[in-house]
């Protein structure tokens, strides 16, 4: 039967078996931030210490995404964060594409409940799925997608920020950019006069 309310969908999800990431997950990753926000966040799949604490992006990676977020002025009343699949694949390898089909209708409803009008995409795996591209991220990371009403940003997956620091500054312009758009559509108030979102932050 079709979730009648928030809670009722994390508790759908959370006993999801709909596809074999069930057998190995801890926990089932929902959210974390804000259930209704204008921006939505979208990774590729739990990690170890998320499916450990039944949350999305609480790792190393998730440590650099906020600092990011945070450096921009943006609270977790602004923004949802989820991933692709919500339940981690074994030694974190990439979900196949089975597991992302089995989890797109948790996704999609996920997105109809946070309300979100932007959309930053993670990584090259969540603009495949998302999106159905398969070009490199490298290629097309910055550049808006508009469809259906929806502003869609693929950008680098902190992970990759982790490895190679010189990501951080194209990764910051795009966040700059998701910034503005959120403005401009009225979903978050322009910083006070004087104020900047602060660079040397990240
Ligand atoms: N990487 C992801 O793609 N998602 C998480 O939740 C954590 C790390
Ligand atoms: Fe269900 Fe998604 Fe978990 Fe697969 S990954 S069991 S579809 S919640």
């Amino acid at each position: 039967m079709q979730d009648r309310n928030w809670s009722e969908f994390v508790a759908a999800c959370s006993a999801c078996t709909r596809c074999e990431l069930a057998a190995t997950r801890r926990n089932v990753v929902v959210w974390r931030g804000a259930v209704v926000a204008p921006l939505l966040i979208v990774g590729e799949g739990p990690g170890a210490s998320e499916d450990e604490q039944g949350l999305p992006f609480v790792g190393r990676s998730g440590e650099l995404l906020d600092t990011a977020l945070t450096a921009q002025g943006l609270d977790p009343s602004t923004y949802h964060i989820c991933n692709i699949v919500k339940c981690r694949p074994p030694g974190n390898r990439q979900p196949t594409p089975a597991e992302a089909e089995a989890c797109r209708p948790w996704l999609r409803r996920q997105l109809q409940y946070a309300g979100s009008r932007v959309i930053l995409l993670l990584g090259a795996t969540a603009l495949r799925y998302f999106t159905g591209e398969t070009v490199g991220i490298t290629k097309v990371r910055g550049i808006w997608r508009e469809s259906r009403g929806y502003w869609i940003m693929p950008s680098y997956h902190p992970a990759y920020l982790l490895r190679d620091r010189r990501q951080r500054e194209p990764f910051w312009q795009d966040l700059t950019a998701v910034r503005a758009k959120l403005e401009e559509l009225g979903g978050i108030p322009p910083l006070p006069t004087g104020e900047a979102p602060d660079a040397a932050a990240f």
